[in-house]
């Protein structure tokens, strides 16, 4: 019997969802992607999650996985930095699993990417202490050591030595509305690059989000103890991640 489950990943500027074969880590089918509302509700965005599963046409008790761009802690979001403030204290899984009436397992879309390269990515079989970063509108991040998942690490809130958050100095989404060169931009990573080796000493870097298809105009001018390499998965990480962890949950159950 194939292994599926369906990955929905919610990002600031879009939402994307398809079924992943969990033997492979691939896509069984391609990816369906809504546009993010300006200043969606909750309840918005539940249904167009809702809306993307659907598309699928699912069983039953296929199960769903969400990346979501908060820290998640048991369905709870704790706060939140680039979607709507109502989020900040609800159950996004209790929400989902009600809109769906199905089983959902909603996590940290760093988290669903690191965990995804874990599986079936750059970092498959990595030692040691993997720190894998998306670049997105955010900075997102996942700390992996020797194989397991420490969740929740939002170093993308570290403040750098220039008094700055790093997502709000160096993501992706600054280097597009300040119209950075990737020159300017690598010089912004590499204080954050510094301040994560010096707090975390990763034994590798993975860089993910969109823009890491871009990695040859960036990574070579950052300079590291650790190397830095791409993500494996590019942007499906989080999907896959997330319907991987989800297919897990469901069948602890
Ligand atoms: C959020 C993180 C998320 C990252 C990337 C940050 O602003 O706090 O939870 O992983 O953005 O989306």
């Amino acid at each position: 019997m194939k292994k599926y489950a369906i990955g929905v990943d919610v990002g600031g500027s879009g939402i994307k969802a398809a079924p992943v074969d969990l033997k492979t880590g691939e896509f069984a089918a391609e990816r369906y992607r809504i546009p993010t509302p300006e200043n969606a509700s909750p309840v918005e965005i539940a249904g167009i999650i809702k809306e993307l599963v659907e598309h699928f046409e699912p069983k039953k008790n296929t199960p769903v996985g969400v990346s979501f761009p908060a820290p998640i802690l048991g369905g709870v979001v704790p706060f939140i930095a680039n979607l709507s403030q109502e989020w900040a204290g609800m159950n996004a899984q209790e929400l989902l699993v009600t809109e769906l009436g199905r089983p959902v397992t909603v996590i940290n879309d760093a988290d669903a990417a690191g965990y995804g390269e874990v599986r079936y990515g750059a970092a498959k079989g990595a030692k040691g202490t993997v720190l894998v970063l998306t670049l997105g509108t955010g900075i997102g991040s996942a700390l992996v050591s020797h194989g397991h998942l420490v969740p929740n690490t939002e170093m993308g809130h570290i403040l750098l030595p220039n008094g700055m958050e790093a997502e709000h100095y160096a993501s992706s989404g600054v280097r597009e509305k300040e119209e950075l060169e990737y020159e300017e931009w690598a010089q912004r990573l590499q204080v954050v690059f510094d301040t994560y080796e010096q707090l975390f000493s990763p034994d590798v870097f993975i860089v993910g989000g969109g823009v890491s298809k871009k990695h040859k105009k960036f990574v070579p001018l950052i300079e590291t103890r650790a190397p830095i390499i791409p993500a494996e998965l590019r942007n499906a990480a989080g999907i896959v991640g997330a319907a991987s962890l989800a297919w897990e949950a469901a069948n602890e159950a």
